[in-house]
């Protein structure tokens, strides 16, 4: 099913469009070898209208630069649910899976070589992961013919600076899976 941009954009299947600013569906080209899912817009990504752009993207697109070799432009980049929680709560289950049909649309038509998300809520929502992120981090999986990797969300690793070597480490296994494919 192809994105429908304008239905995302209007988007009512869940409360948080009753206190969205915008839907923040994603920026990044759609040939994007790429694709990073993160878990919510923020703050700045409902006032701005794409995501990663405070603090945490900042650090993200510098570990991507200096161990995958990619700039944010890239990379196709989009969350788990696409409109920011109050108070930017953990999203709640009905929300995320009112969210999924878009995040799955999304994954078919990008069909990037590597999925990397970013975060627990990302990696059970796009790869199933059952475990810690300490247990799941840094291990490719199979998404159909493509590759699913999980790490450390950025903003974990401006709170805990330590997490940022491992984030690097995992970065350098997606980098190795794009050199393969
Ligand atoms: N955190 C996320 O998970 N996504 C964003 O877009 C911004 C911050």
């Amino acid at each position: 099913m192809a994105l429908d941009v304008a239905a995302l954009s209007s988007c009512t299947r869940c409360r948080l469009s009753a206190t969205r600013t915008r839907v923040v569906i994603g920026t990044g080209p759609n040939d994007a070898v790429l694709l990073l899912v993160g878990e919510a817009p923020g703050r700045q990504e409902d006032e701005g209208g794409a995501p990663f752009i405070g603090r945490s993207g900042q650090l993200l697109f510098t570990l991507i630069e200096e161990e995958v070799g990619l700039s944010r432009e890239q990379c196709y980049v989009t969350n788990t649910v696409k409109c920011r929680p109050p108070a930017n709560r953990t999203p709640a289950r009905d929300e995320l899976e009112a969210c999924r049909p878009w995040l799955e649309a999304q994954l078919a038509e990008l069909a990037p070589r590597v999925t990397l998300a970013l975060g627990l809520t990302a990696a059970r929502e796009v790869l199933g992961a059952t475990l810690s992120m300490s247990a799941v981090h840094g291990r490719a999986r199979h998404l159909g013919d493509a590759t699913g990797i999980a790490t450390y969300h950025p903003a974990a690793a401006l709170r805990d600076p330590a997490l940022v070597a491992v984030m690097r480490a995992d970065l350098r296994v997606v980098r190795t899976f794009l050199e393969a494919s």
